[in-house]
């Protein structure tokens, strides 16, 4: 009798921060955080201008949000336990070493922006927080990281499985939490909803 094992597993943790009480203050409080920092930051505004980015991100201009805002220091403190659990869950061996949060950052994204696919270098843990996430905003898009080497494996079928399939969408909710592994190439399609669509992005590394 045959026997198929599943090898190279690639994880993704979703977890739901805002459905009790602590964590829906918490969600309140970031969104008024996020757009009291996009309005005061010039320097980002000018960033976003000059770069077509359609929208607000904070993560070329500043890498002082928890100073900023306690709320986002009240955010990482949220997260850490989650990326220990996830680190936990892929079996990283970290031996005395744990995992730090690097840098955080916001993102606004206007009805007909997107963001393109890319991976976060210098980082092991990645993920995002979503603060609002409007009817018909994006979802996010992560790619099989093998893609590169499949020149001439077929397709997927339509209906394959999720975890056999190379592009794997994610439609997150308000207080939705998503870590991943920085490799793990991932886009933002274009966001069709009628208004903004604001989340924080975070990196995590080895301490
Ligand atoms: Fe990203």
């Amino acid at each position: 009798m045959a026997n198929i094992e599943t090898l190279f597993v690639t994880r993704l943790y979703r977890a739901e921060l805002a459905s009790r009480g602590p964590g829906k203050r918490l969600l309140d409080e970031l969104m008024q955080a996020c757009v009291s920092v996009a309005s005061d930051d010039l320097a980002g505004q000018a960033w976003c201008e000059a770069n077509a980015y359609k929208g607000y991100t904070s993560y070329a201009s500043l890498s002082d949000l928890p100073w900023r805002s306690p709320a986002f220091a009240d955010l990482t403190l949220a997260i850490d336990p989650h990326v220990a659990e996830f680190a936990k869950s892929t079996d990283m061996d970290l031996g005395r070493r744990r995992l730090v949060v690097d840098s955080i950052w916001i993102n606004v994204l206007e009805p007909g922006g997107h963001h393109g696919a890319h991976i976060h270098p210098h980082s092991v843990v990645s993920g995002t927080y979503y603060v609002e996430v409007p009817e018909g905003a994006s979802a996010i898009r992560f790619e099989d990281p093998r893609l590169p080497m499949q020149m001439a494996a077929p397709p997927r079928r339509a209906r394959a499985a999720r975890d056999q399939q190379t592009f794997v969408s994610v439609a997150p909710k308000a207080g939705t939490l998503l870590l991943w592994e920085s490799w793990l190439r991932h886009e933002v399609p274009v966001n069709t909803a009628e208004t903004e669509r604001i989340s924080v992005s975070f990196n995590y590394r080895m301490e």
